[in-house]
């Protein structure tokens, strides 16, 4: 698997003012992706892991797989990975610098292995990003930790059962605590975890793979088992990408079919989009169709742990909110940093200010393009929807940062009836 050191710098050239309409595939979640994929640590047996999308973090992931040893093909959306025989207990640095959650090898290694050596996951843009949650599983669970030269060193005789109450919900925190206890019979207790839908989607292939997990509240009784078996499943759609997509055909006052969709996974995100004057048409479980007409109405949006309103959606409606009719406030209650794409997006004129954990958005009747320039990967996405309704071109540089999480969106957006050029970087053209 050839590594990917060099991000290109490719930038996208975004004509606004261009109503969206039609129909889109909405591609699998990357979110439940990279645990999922991580799982198959845990098995000597073949898996297959359906409907992941074709993007930077899970070819990252393919990488570090590699790395440890197991076999790895993917073509067409679907990823056979055997982890037979590994011959590493290492997740190197530069892997890790360039995507955090590789920090969920941890668990299934130390539960297969006994042992783990990761690269200490640094911050990142939004913020300080801690793993002392998922550490104090795994010290719990009779795990010694030792940090050497920017790496922690695990190492555990015989994983323990655990009693943990998670002093924050904490999504890979979950994750990485349920494949490290999925080989241990004892019965363990989780408290406080988090619920995503990815979450979810894991204790399924987890399930599949022959632990028992009791979800009772925010209470996981987990009971594992040492010879744990492969695994075929299909990730849950993107509901991230989902939501992205149908904020651009309210927005551009366009009228978009999400087809391939979990409804239900997108509750929170419907409301507002209800209150900020979209219609909203509830076509079956799998599919959604969202139109608009005029500016929003202005939203008072608070960030929260799932079913609430999700932070990776945060950069997206305040785009929405930065044109609608009145004045809207935005509270991050997740991350403390999440507001990097407010000096690009007053760039296009809009009118944000910012009062600690809370950006208070005054509309303004148009957005106007400029070259503005990518921070993290929702701030990237929102400046892109950003550029679809300002008035002229936008140019967003650095979408490195959008193609980590997003499988080709400015081509389902031109699908839509965008018109949105990705200029390739001349150093990094294949
Ligand atoms: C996951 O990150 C997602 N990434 C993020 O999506 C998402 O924004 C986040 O959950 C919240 O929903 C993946 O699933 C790969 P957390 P994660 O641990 O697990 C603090 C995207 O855009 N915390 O739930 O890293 C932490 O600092 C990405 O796709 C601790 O204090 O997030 C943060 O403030 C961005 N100690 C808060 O909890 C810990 O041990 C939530 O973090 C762990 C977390």
């Amino acid at each position: 698997m050839k590594s990917i050191t060099s991000l290109s710098s490719d930038f996208l050239v975004i004509r606004g003012g261009r109503r969206l309409r039609g129909r889109v595939k909405v591609s699998g979640s990357k979110n439940a992706s990279l645990p999922i994929l991580i799982a198959s640590l845990l098995t000597e047996e073949p898996c297959i892991v359906k409907r992941v999308p074709n993007l930077l973090d899970v070819k990252t992931t393919f990488e570090l797989l590699n790395t440890l040893g197991a076999q790895v093909h993917f073509e067409e959306g679907k990823a056979f990975v055997h982890a037979q025989a590994l011959n590493s207990y290492l997740a190197p640095d530069h892997i890790v610098r360039r995507m955090r959650a590789s920090i969920l090898v941890a668990g299934p290694l130390l539960a297969r292995f006994g042992r783990a050596v990761v690269g200490m996951p640094g911050g990142c843009s939004i913020g300080a990003r801690l793993i002392d949650q998922h550490l104090k599983v795994f010290e719990r669970g009779g795990a010694i930790i030792n940090v050497k030269e920017g790496y922690l060193h695990m190492e555990v005789q015989k994983i323990k059962p655990v009693e943990y109450t998670f002093e924050v919900i904490t999504v890979t925190g979950t994750e990485n605590a349920l494949m490290f206890l999925s080989r241990c019979p004892k019965r363990s207790v989780l408290r406080n975890v988090a619920l995503e839908p990815e979450v979810m989607d894991l204790v399924e292939v987890l399930r599949k793979m022959g632990v028992e997990i009791e979800v009772e509240g925010r209470t996981m009784v987990i009971r594992g088992r040492e010879d744990l078996a492969g695994f075929e499943h299909e990730v849950i759609p993107d509901r991230i990408e989902a939501g992205t997509l149908a904020v651009a055909g309210f927005l551009t006052g366009g009228e978009v079919l999400l087809e391939g969709v979990r409804i239900d996974h997108m509750g929170a995100q419907i409301e507002k989009l209800k209150e900020a004057g979209a219609k909203v048409e509830i076509l079956g479980i799998d599919r959604v169709k969202v139109c608009g007409d005029g500016r929003p109405e202005p939203l008072e949006i608070s960030t929260a742990e799932y079913p609430g309103f999700p932070t990776d959606m945060q950069a997206q409606f305040m785009v929405l909110c930065t044109v609608a009719k009145g004045i809207s406030h935005i509270t991050e209650n997740i991350f403390e940093n999440r507001f990097q794409h407010v000096n690009e997006l007053q760039r296009m004129g809009a009118n944000i200010s910012l009062r600690g954990r809370t950006a208070i958005v005054h509309g303004v009747e148009r957005l106007s393009g400029a070259e503005v320039f990518s921070t993290d990967l929702r701030a990237s996405a929102s400046l892109v929807l950003a550029g679809l309704i300002a008035e002229g071109t936008t140019t967003v540089r650095d979408i490195y940062h959008l193609d980590r999480g997003y499988e080709g969106l400015e081509e389902k957006l031109n699908q839509l009836g965008a018109d949105i050029e990705r200029v390739k970087d001349a150093n990094t053209a294949g």
